[in-house]
């Protein structure tokens, strides 16, 4: 009999960039002959893919890894990686080395192409292999990728992020920004496409800087239109974006399209122009609010969410009522709302030292915030209630079998009655919604999935 293959675990914190770096761990894996594990406690190799944005994705992440120490003693012959931002991060090194010396590998996000030499190192070497980059030189295309489930495809598109604002760490951890160039996303959208993944999200810490590296220099909205052209695509979606650089072409470029998600995501962070400009954000209240005064305009169904931080060092009463009242004017439909996080290495984080908020401030006002946005993503739900839309069926609601989650192109969460004995998984549904609440729609179906456009990513699997 042939030696079982070695197995993998991936275990991934943070954002979208960190999921589709995870999906490219696992394709080079699966060259290699290993295959996915159930969990931690029947793998060969565990990946522990960090975020570091915020001090609590990085403590979740650091935990898990101490716990994987006793796992480590009962199989010694387990290898474990700590890859992604955190290991990008001045002093992460080191504390692996004093407090986790049961791990074996710590990589980074510029150089996840060498894992399979990496562990090649692994293997041959007795201490634990450091291998982590400063930048990434070429972006390599065409590595193996093992894509989640589904039909929605996440494509990278800009690398990196440029705009230094203070309190963030990703312009330290994932260096300068560098786009791929047009034809190599195309290419890699084409194929997906007629795979069957109907559902493309291009990604980037800053989408609308695409292109500005590039010669001769592209924008986002250059991206969109020559990605749109792939027929096999029905919705396109793309994260994240920057206020600054979100252009009136752009805008129209998303106004005059149906594959195109009218979803604008705008992190604001703050509505006070005094943090904005300590932020180092690059506009003021006033021009944010223009901007969503256009896009509004041009998109009147846009469904618009934001990103905001309560608590930044010097923070006043006055500064968090301007953001309360910006909340309130913009009508956001949802909103991520974080309490500033020191960083080690950013400006802000030093002044951190000097002006801090208080704790119990940075809760009450993280409370208010999260209070008035949920009456406002209430109402906005509310005021689908009789409209029609399609809907991506995911799978069962992992809260209730009978009932299938969804997600509109809007990125609404909307819940479907289930049909006994009739597979919906991964198809577009029409569906009329009949209730609201604050993080979901419920909706009723009112006719046939739509037909699949191309690939065999639908059609299921035989049962052995
Ligand atoms: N503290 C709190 N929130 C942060 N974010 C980024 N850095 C920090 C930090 N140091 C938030 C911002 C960003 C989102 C991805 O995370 O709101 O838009
Ligand atoms: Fe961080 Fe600002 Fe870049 Fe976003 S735009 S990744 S918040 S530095």
């Amino acid at each position: 009999m042939a030696a079982p293959s070695p197995r993998y675990f991936i275990r991934t914190y943070g954002c979208q960039m960190n999921e589709r770096d995870s999906e490219i761990m696992a394709g080079q894996l699966e060259e290699l002959g290993y295959e996915r594990a159930h969990g931690a406690d029947d793998a060969d190799f565990i990946v522990i893919n960090t975020c570091a944005v915020r001090a609590s994705a990085e403590a979740h992440a650091f935990g898990y890894i101490g716990q994987l120490k006793a796992m480590k003693d009962a199989r010694p012959h387990l290898k474990i990686a700590v890859s992604g931002c955190s290991a990008q991060e001045p002093g992460t090194i080191s504390y692996l080395k004093k407090h986790a010396s049961h791990v074996d590998l710590v990589f980074g996000t510029h150089n996840l192409h060498q894992l399979p030499m990496l562990l090649e190192r692994v293997d041959a070497e007795r201490e634990m292999v450091v291998d982590v980059w400063k930048a990434s030189g070429e972006v390599a295309e065409n590595l193996p990728s093992r894509r989640a489930e589904g039909v929605a495809a996440f494509v990278n598109i800009i690398y990196g992020c440029d705009k230094f604002c203070t309190y963030c760490i990703v312009p330290f951890t994932r260096g300068r920004e560098q786009s791929r160039r047009l034809p190599d996303i195309v290419a890699e959208v084409t194929s997906l496409a007629q795979e069957g993944f109907e559902d493309v999200t291009l990604l980037g810490q800053n989408v609308n800087s695409y292109g500005h590296d590039l010669e001769p220099a592209l924008d986002l909205a250059d991206l969109l239109r020559a990605v749109e052209e792939v027929p096999q695509v029905r919705w396109l979606r793309y994260l994240t974006s920057h206020p600054r650089d979100f252009s009136p072409r752009l805008i129209e470029t998303i106004a005059a399209s149906t594959k195109i998600t009218h979803h604008v995501h705008l992190p604001v962070q703050s509505g006070s122009s005094a943090v904005l400009r300590k932020m180092n954000r690059k506009y003021t209240r006033d021009q944010y609010l223009n901007l969503i005064a256009q896009v509004k305009k041009a998109i009147p169904d846009a469904v618009l969410t934001t990103d905001i931080i309560v608590g930044f060092p010097g923070e006043t009463a006055e500064d968090f009522e301007a953001t309360l009242d910006l909340v309130r004017q913009v009508e956001y439909d949802a909103a991520f709302t974080f309490i500033y996080s020191p960083r080690e290495g950013t400006p802000a984080n030093r002044w951190e030292g000097r002006w801090p908020v208080p704790e119990m401030e940075k809760k009450e006002r993280l409370n208010r915030l999260m209070e008035l946005q949920y009456a406002i993503s209430l109402a906005k739900n509310q005021a689908w209630i009789g409209r029609t839309d399609v809907v991506l069926v995911e799978g069962p609601s992992r809260k209730d079998p009978d009932v299938w989650a969804c997600r509109s192109q809007t990125n609404k969460v909307v819940l479907v009655p289930r049909e006994p004995g009739v597979e919906l998984k991964n198809r577009f549904i029409p569906v009329r919604v009949t209730g609201a609440r604050t993080f979901f729609l419920s909706a009723e179906q009112v006719g046939d999935p739509l037909p699949i456009l191309a690939g065999t990513r639908r059609v299921p699997l035989p049962v052995l």
